[in-house]
């Protein structure tokens, strides 16, 4: 075990991991002293549990109901969670706090008046207190997937804006510098099963309402939240992007 990395060592550990593979970034994470989890969105993020897998340390999972999710992202999470034979935790938003929002502004108020509110009750408050427990998290982020928001994003960051006081927080991206057919090479290669959305041209996938499929040669993230401006699609999971 390697102890958790001081905010001045994370710079670099981010260089000297910055040309190395995904496998090696996951072993540096796994090998942290503390609470490490993988954040699990239900879609080719997979590959970061098979990643863990094939490293065959213990490792911990855990997945964001939005309570919005694709019917296929559900089944997707327990084709996953068998498949591995792991646990997945599972984190809920508030329930008074989504009571809140649909009594008074209903099911769709994204569609009105943007995403943040909605995502900010069903994905940021519990990714939030889900942190809270975490000493660090390993996400699915690359930088292909965003030009306008990704580009810059190391294999290692301190991850300020989630970090409590006094704590600090690491945020493992191993597939940084992956394209999406270095993902996709790499689910068929290793024959690992995969959210059925994605043979129907869903290449990134969210909330049912807030997604969906592209057409050829369009960008991966313009099925998400198609109605708003196209340079800066964050939902506040990964605030740190907006510059
Ligand atoms: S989002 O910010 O636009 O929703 P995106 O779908 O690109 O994120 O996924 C990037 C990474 O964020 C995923 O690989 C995963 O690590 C994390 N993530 C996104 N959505 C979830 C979710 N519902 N549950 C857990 N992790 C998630
Ligand atoms: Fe709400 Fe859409 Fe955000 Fe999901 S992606 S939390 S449904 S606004």
């Amino acid at each position: 075990m390697t102890t958790i990395p001081t905010i001045d060592l994370v710079d670099a550990l981010a260089a000297e991991y910055a040309e190395k593979s995904p496998l090696e970034i996951m072993a540096l994470a796994l090998s942290q002293q503390g609470d490490i989890a993988i954040s699990f969105s239900g879609a080719e993020d997979v590959v970061l549990i098979d990643l863990a897998a094939n490293l065959g340390k213990p490792f911990r999972v855990f997945s964001l109901d939005t309570g919005r999710l694709h019917p296929e992202t559900y089944q997707f999470i327990d084709t996953v969670r068998q498949h591995y034979k792991i646990d997945i935790e599972i984190c809920f938003p508030e329930s008074e706090a989504v009571q809140q929002l649909v009594t008074q502004k209903g099911m769709f108020s994204f569609f009105n008046d943007g995403h943040q509110e909605c995502c900010g009750v069903r994905k940021v408050a519990p990714l939030r207190k889900k942190l809270a427990t975490l000493d660090g998290w390993i996400t699915g982020q690359r930088k292909d997937q965003s030009p306008g928001t990704r580009n810059d994003i190391p294999v290692v960051q301190a991850d300020v804006g989630f970090s409590g006081i006094g704590k600090q927080l690491i945020k493992y991206n191993p597939l940084a510098n992956w394209s999406s057919s270095d993902v996709w090479n790499y689910i068929r290669l290793m024959e690992i099963p995969y959210n059925p959305l994605h043979a129907r041209g869903f290449t990134s996938i969210g909330c049912e309402p807030c997604t969906r499929a592209v057409l050829p040669n369009q960008h991966e993230r313009e099925g998400r939240w198609w109605w708003e401006e196209a340079t800066h699609k964050e939902c506040g999971l990964h605030a740190g992007n907006l510059k």
